[in-house]
């Protein structure tokens, strides 16, 4: 069985210590290609290094929503050079929307905008971090969607919206990629959408080192490896063997992002 996870952030120093260990984990487990995602450009070094030491690990560079007060030109700058020489960027991201506490709506709208305009332009997929804000970054993508005259490609990573919600980012011809919070036995909202996404269209990933999922929650450190619980909650929810979750979110992940297995 082979697993891609979707999104990680193993160079956080959490993972310091025994990384090595933690990659046989995720060899064990049979997880195959890492999408090794990236909050902001001071990371850029790290996660790079990352990258060239484990052949199986991708990535994306981009600025996420809660860091959009660093967004500059040079900023901008730095992914575009990045992204535009290293063939293992694979996506912009993350970037997206955060309104849970946000007092500064315009300014993550812009880095939001401008991302998309370095994805299009370098003709990566985004991946998108999406919290109290699916209302918004649905009127960003459709209004990108009517000036373009197509759609952005990208993922709704660690989704956590409803199964209405779901289908406007399906309609955008977005992937929707489900972390630990899919097997946490209050997120009825979540497992719901996991039960009705289109095949076609479905990730996993784990989000680490955040939110490991269940019967590992509580755990100071989610990793790679446990991806498997994860694939394993969407299979029981949509009644579908975990052979058949691996296969086609591994395909759709190689076809998203590029990837070959
Ligand atoms: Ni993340």
């Amino acid at each position: 069985m082979q697993l891609i996870d979707t999104h990680v952030h193993v160079n956080f120093d959490v993972f310091q210590p025994d990384i090595e260990a933690v990659r046989s984990r995720w060899q064990e487990a049979g997880v195959v290609r890492l999408v090794h995602s990236c909050v902001e450009p001071s990371e850029f070094k790290s996660i790079q290094s990352l990258a060239n030491r484990f052949p199986e690990m991708s990535f994306a560079v981009g600025l996420h929503p809660l860091d959009a007060e660093k967004w500059n030109q040079q900023t901008a700058e730095e992914i575009v050079s990045l992204a535009g020489c290293d063939s293992k960027v694979v996506a912009i991201g993350e970037t997206g929307l955060d309104f849970y506490k946000a007092d500064n709506k315009e300014q993550q709208r812009h880095a939001f905008e401008t991302q998309l305009a370095i994805a299009t332009e370098l003709n990566l997929p985004v991946i998108i971090h999406c919290r109290n804000a699916a209302t918004e970054v649905r009127e960003v993508l459709q209004k990108w969607k009517q000036l373009k005259g197509e759609s952005v490609r990208g993922v709704m990573h660690c989704w956590g919206g409803s199964p209405e919600e779901t289908q406007w980012f399906v309609e955008l011809d977005f992937y929707i990629s489900f972390s630990g919070t899919v097997t946490f036995k209050s997120a009825k909202q979540i497992q719901e959408s996991a039960a009705c996404v289109p095949s076609d269209r479905l990730l996993i990933e784990t989000d680490c080192p955040f939110l490991a999922p269940v019967p590992k929650r509580g755990e100071r450190r989610n990793e790679p490896a446990y991806v498997r619980y994860v694939a394993e909650q969407v299979a029981k929810l949509r009644s579908e063997s975990l052979s058949a979750i691996a296969d086609v979110t591994t395909q759709n992940a190689c076809d998203l992002f590029g990837l070959t297995v």
